[in-house]
């Protein structure tokens, strides 16, 4: 489109344009197009990490990299290769894999930064938040918000990774973080198979009386699998039974909520979790904001913005704002899955467009 406010060449207008500069000014009609583009037009690009690829690299890391203070952690940040080698898998979104040896201790710290952990698979570590020791086992979804003390260490003699996701990008760019070293090693080297935040909260529909002031971050640290398994399976088999259960026909999901207002566990970061029955496919949409997914279970495949690509455990891919994007399943596929929803409905910017299927 021509742009009417493009003046003529002239000596004029290039010292004019030359003592903007100087003065650290910069002229709205040069530039218009792409700070206001007529729908979102993200740099980060839809992309996919495979399991495949991804594992050994963390495992070959954790033959030759030490995990301890100053690194902190053995994590490797997928970079969206939109996003000039940052280690962001969006704009908002920080996706790592984090690996730790046998009977390694990653010692404690806190930050602002919100954090999870979801269990691809795997066994044997505690991560201690807080002073409660949480166990880590294969679909739990973990979470350590913004300022809690937090270390993990293994008990095993055998490796365990997992993935950790933050808003390290959305706390970077805005200038929000903190940070505070805590012990050397972790606080309570205890292996209870639940923690006391599961033991006080998780108890279907029960609230604990002593705990009836709302907190922002859910105050569980771990939702088991055990739980979201049981959740999809029921909605899939009310389904069956004729009953209203599930998102759309064979599609099974929940999210995670803060049992103390039901929104989401945490103030910058939504998960989910989705189950698709074999030969399932999602319509195709697009959402304000980015949102991640892993393979937890299953085969099938994702297109995104137009290229399909083949889905196998523990894949990861992402799907940038207004990235057309649908899912198919050929097996029965589950699917963890996090966004930073929180942030763009807090500020009204979210929008959802389903397209029309022919
Ligand atoms: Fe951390």
């Amino acid at each position: 489109m021509q742009n009417a406010m493009q003046p003529a060449e002239s000596p004029a207008l290039r010292q004019l344009y030359s003592d903007f500069k100087t003065q650290h000014l910069n002229p709205l009609w040069t530039q218009l197009g792409d700070l206001m583009p007529r729908h979102p037009r993200p740099k980060a690009q839809a992309h996919l990490w495979k399991w495949a690829d991804l594992y050994p690299l963390a495992q070959a890391s954790g033959e030759l990299v030490p995990v301890g203070r100053g690194g902190e952690r053995r994590a490797i940040g997928l970079a969206n290769p939109g996003l000039g080698g940052e280690a962001y898998i969006s704009p908002t979104l920080w996706c790592a894999i984090q690996y730790l040896g046998p009977k390694e201790t990653a010692p404690e710290h806190r930050h602002s930064q919100n954090a999870f952990r979801f269990v691809v698979e795997g066994e044997g570590v505690w991560t201690v938040v807080n002073g409660d020791p949480v166990r880590m086992s294969r679909g739990d979804f973990l979470l350590t918000p913004g300022w809690n003390f937090h270390g993990h260490h293994n008990e095993t003699d055998q490796p365990m990774a997992w993935i950790d996701g933050l808003d390290i990008p959305f706390s970077f760019q805005n200038d929000v973080g903190f940070f505070e070293f805590g012990s050397d090693r972790v606080t309570d080297y205890a292996t209870p198979q639940y923690s006391r935040g599961e033991r006080l909260w998780c108890h279907p529909g029960l609230r604990p009386l002593s705990q009836l002031a709302n907190t922002v971050s859910s105050p569980i640290g771990a939702y088991r699998w055990d739980y979201t398994d049981a959740a999809l399976s029921q909605q899939l088999l009310l389904e069956e039974e004729g009953h209203p259960a599930t998102v759309e026909q064979g599609h099974a999901a929940v999210r995670y909520v803060n049992p103390t207002t039901g929104g989401d566990v945490m103030p910058t970061i939504r998960a989910e979790f989705h189950r698709l029955r074999p030969g399932i496919e999602t319509p195709t949409r697009r959402d304000v904001g980015s949102t991640v997914f892993q393979v937890f279970e299953g085969r099938g495949a994702v297109a995104m913005g137009g290229v399909t690509h083949q889905l196998e455990k523990g894949d990861i891919f992402v799907i940038p704002s207004w990235i057309a994007w649908s899912l198919q399943a050929e097996t029965m596929l589950d699917l963890f899955r996090f966004s930073d929803a929180p942030i763009m409905e807090r500020l009204n910017f979210d929008r959802s467009l389903i397209e029309e299927t022919t």
